[in-house]
């Protein structure tokens, strides 16, 4: 892997390119995808689980670090929680407020930065989901576990998750990592994405990769075709665990595929860790 691939700057600017291009057409998706929308329940209904399993504070203020479009913060601000919720990508953002709108919901929304908080014993939860794998560099990552730890009260929590790279099963991590080639195709009325990942370059060592994706969009505004590279870093159990605990959080569960009751032999292709500050 060239060096100068791996600059934080080349990374951000990949991955702003990559969110922005798919943010209007994610959205619309989502708002005519019945399946993707109980997904989104479901793991709201986790979210709520874990506030009241591990939080010993009621939680009432909640911070999204990489809210994306705002599937989960807007969904919590739906369900009665003050929520406010950043992300990098400023068209996300964008995308966030109007849907928050159209729900009728408040919720304090802004372009930032998931390792520049400067939030100081101001939630009683945190969410960063599918964010920790995405960040520059593994710095990246511990600054922002410590600044989610400060922005956190006592006794709050921070739910946090990441794809198991030891899962070898269907889906878009394992599929790029372990075959080089993902195909995946969503569609809703009006709306079809296909996506076509493949695996550029993998570093073995550290554990990190560039996928390529190329997106065929087909929407109302007609046909579209973006060609972008997001860079994975291929954290395990282990990684997120020794990182929290560096972090500040020393009760820390994991729960694997969102499941409140895991079953015996679970698939665990995603890693969701409830972390409690003290
Ligand atoms: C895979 S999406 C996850 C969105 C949302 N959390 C979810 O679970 O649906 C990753 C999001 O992280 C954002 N992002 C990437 N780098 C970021 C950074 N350094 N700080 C904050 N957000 C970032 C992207 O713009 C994108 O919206």
């Amino acid at each position: 892997m060239d060096r100068s691939e791996n600059t934080r700057e080349t990374v951000l600017k990949a991955s702003r390119a990559y969110y922005a291009h798919l943010a209007y057409y994610e959205d619309l998706l989502a708002q005519r995808d019945r399946r993707a929308a109980k997904t989104t329940e479901r793991e709201l209904d986790f979210l709520e689980f874990a506030f009241h399993t591990h939080a010993t504070r009621r939680v009432r203020d909640v911070l999204d670090v990489a809210c994306g479009n705002g599937p989960h913060v807007i969904g919590l601000a739906n369900r009665g929680y003050q929520c406010t919720g950043q992300d990098y990508t400023p068209e996300r953002v964008q995308i966030a407020k109007a849907r928050a709108k159209r729900e009728g919901v408040s919720v304090k929304l802004s372009q930032g930065d998931a390792t520049r908080l400067e939030y100081q014993n101001e939630f009683d939860a945190v969410l960063a989901l599918k964010i920790l794998f995405l960040l520059p560099n593994d710095d990246d990552a511990m600054k922002s576990l410590r600044q989610i730890h400060r922005a956190l009260r006592s006794g709050g929590i921070l739910v946090c998750n990441i794809y198991n790279p030891l899962y070898a099963g269907k889906g878009w991590f394992s599929g790029v990592i372990t075959k080089g080639l993902y195909v995946e195709e969503s569609h809703a009325r009006g709306i079809r994405i296909t996506t076509i990942n493949q695996l550029q370059d993998f570093e073995p060592i550290q554990g990190a990769a560039w996928e390529k994706e190329t997106s065929i969009i087909e929407a109302p505004d007609g046909i579209n075709i973006f060609r972008d590279r997001e860079r994975v870093r291929l954290f395990t159990y282990w990684d997120i665990l020794h990182y929290l605990q560096v972090a500040g959080f020393k009760e820390n569960k994991c729960y694997p595929d969102w499941k409140t009751k895991p079953p015996k032999k679970p698939k665990a292709k995603m890693l969701i860790f409830v972390s409690r500050k003290d």
